[in-house]
């Protein structure tokens, strides 16, 4: 690399950085944060009357940090038995929520700035909420003004599109509904103990994806002339996919859609053809076979498919023109892997299209105004 490039690291830009940094920021973001199969925050002292009296939750962000809160919902639902309703920051500002002491309003921001999240977090005091935020930045606006605050840890995001912020924003909410859980009384132990584990093979696992990074290049050529894809995937797949899609459409400016895989058989097939490739993520067991009926579907269209699976997979490669191989994890937690792919499909495909990748056009990294 030349000189010009030694404060990215020897990177050609901060985002393949920040994609690249991923093990080392998982392994900050969990250090000293699990210890005898429990978890442990520093920053975090809650009583079990504390939490027994939270009978609803909420997690609102923006964009990316949105997506994240979409992620963490499911495993804090099954951990504390409470519903969880995840809200983009600018609706929720405006809608007048149900908002009282019984409530926790986590809010989850990289530069804990975002002018609506803050304002969303400002309504959530006034109405006596318990508030926690999730923030990249210590000292930031939403961390101080939070009851309680998290730390990613990630280091310095400095490219617009957010990485390994999104990614350690999902390793701390599975953190936190296990802290949560503990505190409550209601932990499942073996389950936890299962997603401990995973959490620290991650940063292992996220290697082996970005040592294959070189590849990308020749796969992105099927979709960087595209004008429209689509992603698709079911429940946390899906979650996957509309990060995915933001990522596209902000660096490469193409424009992408996230379905719910059974969703775009409800009029949008209609735009499915052999010029709209389609990107699949067939992870989540449960719903993977379900997935498969529409990548069949959409690859009957002629749709080029190009599909994200878990080593192993044998079927997907008979539908899909491309597979991209994940390493095998606990379930719940393969969202932090199935995403890299995803992160590293938009990166390439900005650089093959010469797209200002780290500054994308009518985009900041922080959107401090409303
Ligand atoms: O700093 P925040 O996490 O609050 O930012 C929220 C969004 O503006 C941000 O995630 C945005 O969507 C990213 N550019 C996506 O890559």
């Amino acid at each position: 690399m030349s000189g010009s490039s030694d404060y990215r690291g020897g990177f050609a830009h901060f985002m393949l950085k920040e994609i690249c940094e991923q093990p080392q920021a998982f392994r900050k973001t969990l250090q000293g944060r699990i210890q005898q199969d429990r978890v442990k925050f520093e920053e975090l002292n809650l009583t079990r009357a504390q939490v027994e009296q939270w009978r609803k939750i909420y997690i609102i962000a923006c964009g990316t940090a949105y997506h994240s809160g979409l992620v963490g919902k499911p495993m804090l639902e099954e951990f504390l038995g409470v519903p969880v309703e995840v809200e983009i920051a600018s609706e929720f500002r405006y809608q007048n929520p149900l908002l009282g002491e019984k409530t926790l309003a986590i809010f989850v921001s990289q530069s804990g700035e975002t002018a609506d999240t803050l304002g969303a977090l400002r309504q959530a005091k006034n109405k006596r909420a318990a508030t926690l935020a999730i923030t990249n930045v210590a000292e930031s606006t939403i961390a101080r003004e939070a009851d309680y605050n998290l730390h990613l840890g990630a280091g310095p995001e400095i490219a617009v599109a957010s990485t390994k912020a999104y990614t350690t924003m999902l390793i701390v909410q599975y953190l936190l509904s296990i802290y949560l859980a503990q505190v409550k009384g209601t932990m499942p132990g073996e389950k936890a103990a299962r997603i401990l584990t995973a959490l620290q093979e991650l940063p292992e696992k996220v290697q082996q994806i970005l040592d294959r990074k070189e590849l990308y290049p020749e796969i992105v050529k099927e979709i960087k002339n595209a004008r429209s894809l689509f992603f698709i995937g079911r429940v946390l797949d899906y979650y996957i996919a509309m990060e995915g899609a933001l990522k596209l459409k902000e660096t490469s400016y193409i424009h992408a859609e996230a379905y719910g895989a059974g969703e775009i058989k409800h009029g949008t097939m209609a735009i499915v053809t052999d010029e709209t490739p389609v990107i699949a993520v067939a992870v989540q067991k449960s719903v993977y076979e379900k997935t498969l009926h529409i990548v069949r579907e959409v690859a009957a269209k002629g749709a080029p498919v190009l599909a994200v699976v878990e080593e192993g997979d044998t079927e997907m490669q008979k539908w899909a023109k491309q597979v991209v191989y994940i390493p095998q994890i606990e379930n719940m937690v393969s969202p932090v892997l199935a995403v890299i792919p995803l992160q590293l499909l938009a990166y390439y495909t900005a650089v093959a299209r010469g797209c200002n990748v780290d500054q994308p056009r009518n985009l900041t990294k922080a959107v401090t105004t409303d």
